[in-house]
């Protein structure tokens, strides 16, 4: 299994925070942000990972992360020229992936769960994790059977559909880059990932876990002073 932490992007929602350096720099209580993805992936057992990351800023994140090595990880860097979509992470990164199976992690997802099991389980399809929210309508939604196989997936549906958010974390095989050729640009001009898991929903292959765990997507000023207060008060802090 190998790693992919997508850590682009413009984080147009965090600007002036954003001007000057990208989101995934930026502290989260006493880390910076990538740091927390990066942890999830190694302490769920994978050491070979790869980074996409922004032109702008890319000298950063090589000054910060390196070879790897503090992480107990080996870690490889590609540049992603223009933010493309979230499945475009499976085609900058092909080469690396290298016909294996793959976990990709957003760079502001930051989760307090382990995914050792899931991982060490995981044999072919997709697998997707989902969160019940009190607001589907503003994340793609999952909705699942009592096998826990997907059977729709929808992107900020209009009309209820599930309350269940698709959180920023993915499980593929070896199909994954061939699936992500497939996706057409959305409206927004991106490939959307919706699209990549679809492939496998239709074939009966897309798996879903319920996660009942910390879990944020740190691109919003709230957002993240929500899970940098978690952290603090993990740490003993009160806030
Ligand atoms: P988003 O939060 O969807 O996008 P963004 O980070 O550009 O922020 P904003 O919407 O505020 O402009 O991205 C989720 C994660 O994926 C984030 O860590 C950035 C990363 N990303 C890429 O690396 N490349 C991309 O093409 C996109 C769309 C996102």
């Amino acid at each position: 299994m190998k790693g992919i932490i997508l850590a682009g992007g413009r984080a147009t929602r965090l600007r002036p925070l954003t001007k000057i350096t990208s989101k995934q720099l930026l502290p989260v209580y006493n880390k910076p942000m990538i740091f927390y993805p990066i942890n999830t992936l190694v302490q769920a057992g994978i050491k070979d990972i790869l980074i996409i990351i922004a032109p702008e800023y890319a000298g950063h994140f090589l000054n910060l992360l390196g070879s790897g090595k503090d992480f107990g990880a080996k870690f490889s860097y590609e540049i992603q020229e223009e933010p493309r979509g979230l499945a475009d992470a499976f085609l900058v990164g092909e080469n690396f992936i290298n016909g294996d199976n793959v976990t990709m992690i957003l760079g502001d997802n930051i989760f307090d769960h382990d995914f050792s099991e899931d991982i060490r389980n995981f044999t072919s399809g997709g697998h997707i994790f989902a969160k019940k929210v009190p607001d589907p309508e503003r994340y793609g939604v999952v909705k699942f059977d009592e096998n826990m196989n997907a059977v729709d997936v929808q992107e900020k549906p209009k009309e209820f559909m599930s309350e269940y958010a698709v959180t920023g974390i993915y499980i593929f095989d070896q199909r994954a880059s061939e699936f992500a050729r497939n996706v057409k640009p959305s409206e927004r001009g991106e490939i959307e990932i919706p699209d990549l898991y679809r492939q496998y929903l239709e074939r009966g292959e897309l798996k879903v876990s319920i996660l009942d765990c910390l879990w944020e997507d740190a691109g919003t000023f709230d957002s993240l002073l929500r899970v940098q207060n978690y952290w603090a008060r993990k740490n003993g802090v009160s806030v």
